[in-house]
C-alpha cells in the first residue's frame, strides 16, 4: 500500500467533513466574538441619573469611555490635566453624543495637592459619584520627580488614582 493511499478515497469524505466542521466552528466563534462581545449597541445599560468621573479624558480610551457613558445618559465629569485639550475633547464628545451633561474639570493626577482640591470641589458639587474611571496614565521616561518628591510615573499611575479613589470613597 503506498504512503498516500491512506488519504485516498475511503478517508477523503470524512476528512472533508471534519475540515468543514472545524472551519464552521472557527467562523461561529469569530462571529460570536465580534457581534456579542464588541458590539456596544447591544449592551442596553441606561445610565440616566448616574454621575461618572473619567480621568484623562482628552484622548484614547478615556475619551472613548466618556463618549459612551454620555451616550448612555450619564453625567460625565471629564477630569483632565490640560484645559485646552480638555475643551477640545469636550467639544468632540458633545458633538458625538449629543449630550449636554458633560463637565470639564482640571486635575493633575501626579499632584496630590491637585487631587485633594479636585476631590473637595467634586464632593461639594456632586456628593454622589456612581462611577470612577481611573484612566489617566503615563509611561514615563526618563525618570522624573514631581514637586512632591514622588516618581512621576508612580504618582500618576498608582498613588494619584489610589488617593482619588479613597477620597471619593471616604465620602460615601
Ligand atoms: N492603549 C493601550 O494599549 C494601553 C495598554 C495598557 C495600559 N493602558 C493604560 O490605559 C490608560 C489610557 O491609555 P490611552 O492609550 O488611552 O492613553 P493616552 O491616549 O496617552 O491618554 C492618556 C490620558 O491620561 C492623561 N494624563 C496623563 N498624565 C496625567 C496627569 N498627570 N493628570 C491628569 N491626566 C493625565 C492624558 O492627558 P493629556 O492630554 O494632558 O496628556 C490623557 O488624557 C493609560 O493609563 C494607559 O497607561 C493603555
Amino acid at each position: 500500500m503506498s504512503r498516500w493511499s491512506l488519504l485516498s478515497a475511503p478517508l477523503r469524505g470524512p476528512g472533508f467533513v471534519l475540515l468543514m466542521l472545524v472551519l464552521l466552528f472557527r467562523r461561529s466563534v469569530r462571529l460570536w466574538h465580534e457581534s456579542y462581545l464588541w458590539d456596544l449597541e447591544r449592551c442596553a445599560a441606561d445610565l440616566t441619573g448616574k454621575t461618572a468621573v473619567v480621568t484623562g479624558a482628552t484622548s484614547g480610551i478615556g475619551k472613548a469611555v466618556s463618549q459612551e457613558l454620555a451616550r448612555r445618559g450619564a453625567r460625565v465629569i471629564l477630569a483632565c490635566r490640560s484645559w485646552e485639550r480638555g475643551q477640545q475633547a469636550l467639544a468632540e464628545i458633545r458633538a458625538a453624543s449629543k449630550d449636554d451633561l458633560l463637565l470639564l474639570c482640571q486635575v493633575d493626577l501626579s499632584s496630590m495637592a491637585s487631587i485633594r482640591s479636585f476631590a473637595r470641589w467634586l464632593l461639594q458639587e456632586y456628593p454622589e459619584i456612581h462611577l470612577l474611571v481611573n484612566n489617566a496614565g503615563i509611561c514615563g521616561f526618563p525618570r522624573t520627580l514631581t514637586l512632591e518628591g514622588l516618581d512621576l510615573t508612580f504618582a500618576t499611575n498608582y498613588v494619584g488614582p489610589f488617593l482619588l479613589t479613597n477620597l471619593l470613597q471616604a465620602a460615601h
